[in-house]
């Protein structure tokens, strides 16, 4: 009871992050010392997800993005990129019942060509179903790249010049953005790395240029709402300055 009091105080809800971004590593790790298969780091990673939803809910972050599974991981074996596959598509499909009324919009960024049919479905029926929800926006990042997600809008932004829907001097940072698969998602105000890597193994590499960056060496499946608190904690103890005094 003590601790938790300390921990309350410490949190000031008015200086919430308005928008959290995760990248959820060391599933294979967390297994890999228990002895246990790499999928079943996978698992428990996605159960703790379930988690820390709740809890960005309850502490009334307006928007999380989490890393699920980029470009790059199709280069895994087989095997782990069906199992990350089935998972994802077991969270979609469970995911309005799970979280219990709590009113949470689902969206997904990424490159759809890429995936399997069953699951562009699976990803529309979410996101239509809770396209009017008001609460937490919960982004899921799949098949997601920085890099791809960049040049994908320099495509559709040299197809809209080419048809005269933009002009040369119409190419601000904002119409640029707005071509982004984040389009109309404020930039993350924290951005959480798990597993001690310091990197951004390209997530969100236009969207983070004033992201504050929180590294912790806890492993997702050991990530618990006390470590999304240390980290909001770090992220009000900072001083933003975009670049001014
Ligand atoms: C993160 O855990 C999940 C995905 C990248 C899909 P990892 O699978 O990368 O776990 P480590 O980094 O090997 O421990
Ligand atoms: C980043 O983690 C991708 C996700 C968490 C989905 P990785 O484990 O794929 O990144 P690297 O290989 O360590 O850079
Ligand atoms: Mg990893």
């Amino acid at each position: 009871m003590g601790s938790n009091k300390k921990k309350k105080t410490l949190l000031n809800p008015q200086a919430m992050p308005r928008h959290i971004a995760i990248i959820m590593d060391g599933n294979g790790r967390w297994a890999k010392r228990r002895g246990l298969t790499r999928s079943m780091g996978h698992r428990e990673g996605s159960r703790v997800l379930k988690k820390i939803v709740e809890e960005c809910y309850n502490l009334g972050i307006r928007y999380l993005t989490v890393f699920a599974f980029s470009c790059e991981n199709w280069s895994r074996p087989q095997e782990e990129v069906d199992q990350l596959l089935k998972l994802m598509m077991d969270y979609l499909k469970n995911s309005e019942n799970e979280l219990k009324g709590k009113p949470v919009r689902i969206r997904v960024i990424g490159d759809r060509a890429g995936l399997p049919d069953e699951m562009v479905s699976e990803i529309q029926r979410v996101e239509k179903n809770t396209a009017h929800i008001e609460g937490l926006d919960l982004v899921i990042a799949i098949n997601y790249g920085g890099r791809q997600d960049i040049l994908n809008a320099c495509r559709t932004l040299a197809d809209d010049y080419k048809n005269d829907r933009i002009t040369e001097s119409g190419i601000t940072i904002e119409s640029f953005a707005s071509r982004l698969w984040t389009a109309g998602i404020p930039e993350p105000d924290l951005l959480i790395r798990t597993s001690g890597e310091i990197r951004f193994s390209n997530f969100l590499l236009w969207q983070c240029a004033y992201s504050e960056l929180y590294f912790t060496d806890i492993l997702w499946p050991d990530f618990r709402k006390k470590h999304l608190h240390d980290a909001i904690v770090h992220y009000q103890g900072r001083e933003r300055r975009y670049g001014g005094l």
